[in-house]
């Protein structure tokens, strides 16, 4: 930590939470040309969530996941003094958080998104420990959900395999500067390279007849997996080194390492890479597929309630997608 440091940051409790429809991929291989045998051997997948019906939003996959991380933790919502809503798959382009500040009653939180697709929840447990540690705020309440099947095109084999909805929850405060948790972080953005994961705004083919003026909409998630594979196999590993370097921290000294889970090879391949046994590594992608900034929440969530992870472990967590970003944060439990 810096010497400009006022107070530690750690995270007190998390929560999460899935729809209860799922879709596996027996059911896919019926609407495109795959199997069941290429998704698990690729990617690690064999079921995924789905958001169905209506009356039904990211808001209420994020307040249930927010809800139960204040349960665990006893905290009244008026105590949170800030909500970052991750999240690239919003119920409203001005914003979502609000709704989810007032659905818990956390009428004394400032609450705002923050959209970097699936390093969301990495920035924005960033950015909590930021306005903790520089002693803004006292109790944050980080939240990474997506409802990515939204924008999935249904009949496009090369990603509808992938995706699910999912939300999960972190709060974080502040403590004394010895029981600091969360110990650094290394972020990184190419912009250049923008397309190769993308939801990209389309204009009409024909302007408004009087105004000139061309109006459109956001259409499906387009991807060259291919490359992102390669982007993230080659990047990821190196954030994390870099990260522990900065912190003075070997590879020999992780206990967990908690990875974006978008497809089980990649997950093995940083692994490899880093000489980390696979049985560091937390992985619940056969479950929920890859729910962009609800991966790392959910996947820690889980891993607590199993009670993988003890007091003191040192938890590597890294996010990567489109942008593209990627980046690590580090923490001691
Ligand atoms: O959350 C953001 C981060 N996103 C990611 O990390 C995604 C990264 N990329 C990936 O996970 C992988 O690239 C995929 C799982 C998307 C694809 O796996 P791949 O091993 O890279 O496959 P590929 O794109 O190289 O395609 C290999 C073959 C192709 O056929 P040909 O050209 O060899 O005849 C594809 O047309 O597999 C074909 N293919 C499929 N076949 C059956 C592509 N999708 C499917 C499919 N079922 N669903």
């Amino acid at each position: 930590m810096k010497s400009s440091t006022m107070q530690g940051a750690r995270i007190l409790a998390t929560g999460s939470s899935v729809p209860d429809s799922y879709i596996n991929n027996h059911k896919i291989s019926e609407m495109v040309d795959t199997s069941d045998e290429w998704i698990v051997t690729r990617t690690g997948i064999k079921e995924r969530r789905l958001l169905t019906g209506t009356n039904q939003s990211i808001i209420d996959l994020a307040v249930l996941a927010a809800i139960r991380a204040l349960n665990k933790a006893s905290m009244n919502p008026l105590k949170i003094d800030l909500i970052i809503l991750a999240t690239s798959s919003p119920n409203d382009l001005f914003g979502s958080a609000s709704q989810l500040q007032a659905k818990i009653g956390a009428y004394k939180a400032v609450a705002f998104d923050l959209t970097a697709a699936c390093s969301g929840f990495v920035l924005g447990i960033v950015t909590a420990s930021q306005f903790i540690q520089n002693g803004t705020y006292q109790n944050i309440l980080v939240v990474g959900a997506d409802v990515l099947s939204k924008w999935t095109d249904w009949s496009d084999r090369s990603t509808c395999i992938l995706f699910g909805d999912g939300a999960g929850a972190a709060i974080v405060q502040a403590c004394s500067i010895k029981d600091n948790g969360i110990l650094g972080f290394q972020l990184n953005t190419d912009g250049t390279q923008y397309n190769k994961l993308s939801i990209a705004y389309k204009e009409e083919m024909y302007p408004h007849p009087t105004l000139q003026l061309f109006q459109g909409s956001f259409k499906y998630i387009t991807m060259n997996g291919k490359e992102v594979y390669k982007f993230a196999v080659s990047k990821v590993p190196s954030s994390i080194l870099e990260c522990l370097k900065l912190l003075n921290i070997s590879t020999n000294d992780i206990d967990w390492l908690l990875l974006h889970q978008a497809n089980e090879r990649i997950l093995n391949a940083v692994a490899d890479k880093l000489s980390i046994h696979s049985s560091k590594l937390i992985s619940n992608l056969s479950q929920y597929g890859n729910t962009s900034a609800a991966s790392i929440p959910l996947a820690l969530d889980e891993a607590l309630a199993e009670n993988k992870i003890k007091k003191d472990d040192i938890i590597v967590i890294s996010g990567f997608g489109a942008g593209l970003t990627w980046g690590t944060v580090i923490i001691k439990w």
